[in-house]
Parts: C-alpha cells; structure tokens; sequence
C-alpha cells in the first residue's frame, strides 16, 4: 500500500461509528488489496468526551466535541456523519460540503427532510453525498436501486423497513403477546429505543420510503404528503384474525407508479402468507421491487446494528475514494429533484380488512351489507367469531377490491350506527 491514506472525520461514534471502526480494524488488508490505500480515522467527534470507549479507531485518532474540528480540517477527504437527529447533522454535512469534503451519512431522517437542498449541494460543489447505510442497514439497496437497475421504470416497490415494528409484529404473531408487552421485548433486546415514537408510528420506515422514492423515480415525494400510519394500535387479535384468512400483518412501506403518479404510504396491511415478505421475521428488513425490464427482484438482510450498517457505510466510502465521487449522487442528472406527482391516497384501490364489533342482535348483518352495497363495496368474506358471543361481538369483514375512498364513507356510517360499539378496525390487504 504505498498510496497515502485517506483521511476520515467521524461524527458520531455509537452503534453505527463503532460497528464501522470495528470493521476498519478487521478487513485492513482486504480494504488495501481493493482500494490500493488505507482508510485512517484521523478524527471522531462525541457528545460525551468523558465517556469509556471500548476501543479506539486508530493509536492517533483524537476525540473531540466541536463539529468545527471536522468541518474546517483541511486535511480530512471524507466526513461520514453517524449521530443522527437534525439540525447538529446538518451542520456536519453542509458544513463538511461547503468546505470541500465529500460525505457520507446513515440519517434518513435529514434526507427525507432535507435530502434535496443537500444533494443540491453536493453537486454544485462536485462533490459525493453518499447514503448506502440510510436505507436498510447492510441491504444494498440505493446502490442496487442507483446503478445496478437504473435502466429499469421501477413498475412497485414494497417493503418493510423498520426492524423494530417488524420483530414485535413477529412477537405478537408467534407467542401472541400484546402490543405492551412485544415493545418491553424490543426494548429489551435493544431492537427499540427508549423513545420508540419514530419506529412504532411509522416515520422511521416513512424517512426511509421517502429516499427510496427518490431513487427509483428522480423526484421528491415530501415526507409531510405521505399518508404514515404505524403499528402502535394495531391489536393481537386482528393479527389472529388475518391468519385466519390466510395473512400476515406487516408494516409496509409502498410506493407504486400508475399512470405518472405515484401512489405511496406506510401503514400496517394484510400480506398473503404466500408472499415473501410475510416470511420476514423478527428484526430483520427486505425490499421487494418490481423493474419493467428486470421483473421482481428481492434484497432481505439485516437493516440495523452496527456491523451490518457500517458495511454499508464503509461501502459508500470505498465507493467515494474509487469513483473521485465528483458527480451528483441521486441517480439523475437533474440537481433539483422535482416533486412527484402524487396519487390521492383516497383514490387507491386495494382490498381490504374491516372489524366492526356490533351488539349480537338480528338485522345487523343486513344493515352492513346494504351500506357495503350503498358504497359498491362487495365483501369477499365474513366471520362472526363464536368465542367472543355476548353482548357485543366483533365481525370481520375482507372486501374484493375496492377504492379507499368507499371504505372509508362506509366506516364512517357504520360507526355512526347506534348498535356499533367501537371505531371500526381497517387494513389493507395487499
Ligand atoms: N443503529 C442502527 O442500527 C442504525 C441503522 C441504520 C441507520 N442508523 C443511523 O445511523 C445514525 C447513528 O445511529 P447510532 O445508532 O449509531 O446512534 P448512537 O448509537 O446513538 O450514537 C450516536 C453517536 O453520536 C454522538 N452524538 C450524538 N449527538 C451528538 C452531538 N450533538 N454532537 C456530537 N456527537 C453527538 C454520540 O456521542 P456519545 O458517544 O458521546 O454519546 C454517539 O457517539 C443515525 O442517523 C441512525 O438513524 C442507525
């Protein structure tokens, strides 16, 4: 290796930092036979410079708490932006841009708020802005969605991209535990965070739905248009119901292309138990996708911790100091990325999941069935559950194919009858 070494500031050195360090540490030979150089973390910016380190980057790495020390270090190549949140990120990455250093980031959260006025940026300046890591964890997505498929019109894209829903939706599902309960479990093995609010509504997966967009399409689908709901009321009987039909219920990120418009969304739906993603368990991540030319593909790994996130995040790294990186990273040559035209989510068309838990009385399965008719809802099936006979009752019904505007006129009258105990329970079935 007779090249210098490429100089690395690192912000951040949590799970993500850590995970990429140990890596550094492990494959330094094998980075060398690729690259012909080292990669060295000259720099880590902490919050906490009293904190015990489990172990250090390199013998000469400096800890430090002033982003200052990365942005206007003249000798850094590359800042990769690893502590998450906002407006400090920010700072990091323009600053670190403005400043005529590449980047490379895991915050989905700052792309999907901020994702187009930085990649503006980093063009102007010629510069990288890398995000492997941002999407998925160790599954190479952007990269795959970027330039392995870049000659396909990405017809759908499904997924699901929040481990934390994932493993307590599996929990639930499997040992038929409660919400309450499978977050405690998530808690406890570290799967969810103290505050799990961005997972468990949905906004984590719908960061991350908002830079997938983005790649598979060249526009910009603004996070506060996308119709976002999560599992946080989603109940281990309605999961018991849905395998009785036949179904697993996912979080699902989605965004399909119909007629110029793209229809998009994070919600909890009802997946065939045929179809592949309703066999991803536990923490685990996948992406189904379906290219005009290429047909569906799937890409399934782990989309958290900190080895296979740093994989990701050393990739875009090795990929920066290959390529000299001097060129727009969006996957388009436009630098402004247009908004998309969006689909009303009211006009989607899908079949769907209702429970509606009545009084047991005669005349109520013919007053749901006329104002089913009255919408031109036409149910496919009906179960009225035996063990829960008494005083109310709860039945499902699963709908044939119907737009989300109907159901939704319909839930509403339904909930307006007097004989109707509590909101009606909806999903989509996909
Ligand atoms: N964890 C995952 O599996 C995963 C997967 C995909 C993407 N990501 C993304 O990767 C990023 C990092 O996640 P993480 O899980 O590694 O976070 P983490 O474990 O919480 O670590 C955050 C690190 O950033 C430092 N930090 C936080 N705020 C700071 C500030 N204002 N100034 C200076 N340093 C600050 C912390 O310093 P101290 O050490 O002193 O506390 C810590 O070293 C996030 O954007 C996250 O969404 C994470």
């Amino acid at each position: 290796m007779q090249n210098t070494p490429i100089q690395i500031g690192l912000a951040g050195f949590g799970t993500v930092g850590t995970g990429l360090a140990q890596i550094l540490l492990h494959n330094t030979e094998w980075i060398g036979k690729r690259l012909g150089r080292g990669l060295h973390i000259k720099t880590v910016l902490v919050q906490d410079l009293n904190k015990t380190r489990s172990f250090i980057p390199a013998p000469d790495t400096r800890f430090v708490d002033s982003i200052d020390a990365l942005v206007d270090d003249p000798d850094l190549d590359i800042v990769v932006e690893l502590i998450g949140g906002l407006d400090k990120a920010y700072e990091i990455i323009a600053g670190s841009l403005n400043s005529g250093k590449s980047v490379v980031t895991a915050n989905k959260a700052l792309l999907a708020e901020k994702g187009p006025e930085l990649f503006s940026l980093a063009a102007r300046k010629h510069l990288g802005l890398y995000y492997e890591a941002s999407v998925g964890g160790g599954i190479p997505i952007v990269q795959t969605l970027k330039e392995s498929l870049a000659g396909n019109r990405i017809k759908s894209l499904m997924a699901i991209l929040n481990g934390t829903s994932n493993y307590m939706l599996s929990e639930m599902s499997q040992k038929q535990i409660d919400y309450s309960q499978a977050l405690t479990r998530a808690q406890e093995k570290g799967y969810a965070e103290a505050d799990p609010t961005l997972d468990v509504e949905g906004w984590d997966a719908a960061h991350k739905l908002c830079v997938l967009i983005r790649l598979a399409y060249g526009r910009d689908y603004p996070l506060n248009m996308l119709p976002v709901q999560g599992i946080n009321t989603v109940s281990v009987y309605d999961i018991g119901k849905a395998q009785q039909f036949g179904y697993v219920l996912k979080l699902i990120a989605l965004v399909k292309e119909q007629s110029g418009s793209l229809q998009a969304g994070v919600f909890p739906a009802l997946v065939n138990q045929d179809h592949m993603l309703s066999k991803v368990d536990g923490p685990f991540n996948a992406v189904v996708l379906e290219g005009n030319a290429v047909g569906p593909i799937m890409l399934y790994g782990q989309g958290a911790g900190g080895l296979p996130t740093g994989s990701a995040v050393l990739a875009d790294i090795m990929a920066l100091v290959n390529q000299n990186a001097a060129y727009n990273n969006t996957g388009f040559l436009e630098n402004d990325l247009r908004t998309a035209n969006i689909l009303q989510p009211e006009l989607t068309v899908s079949k769907h999941f209702l429970r509606i838990t009545v009084q047991d009385r005669p005349g109520v399965l013919a007053v749901l069935a006329r104002i089913m008719g009255d919408q031109n809802i036409s149910i496919a099936q009906l179960n009225q559950t035996q063990e829960a006979a008494g005083q109310f009752v709860p039945i499902v019904l699963l709908t044939h194919a119907a737009q989300l505007q109907q159901i939704q006129s319909a839930i509403q009258e339904i909930d307006s009858l007097e004989f109707v105990q509590s909101p009606t329970v909806h999903y989509r079935i996909l």
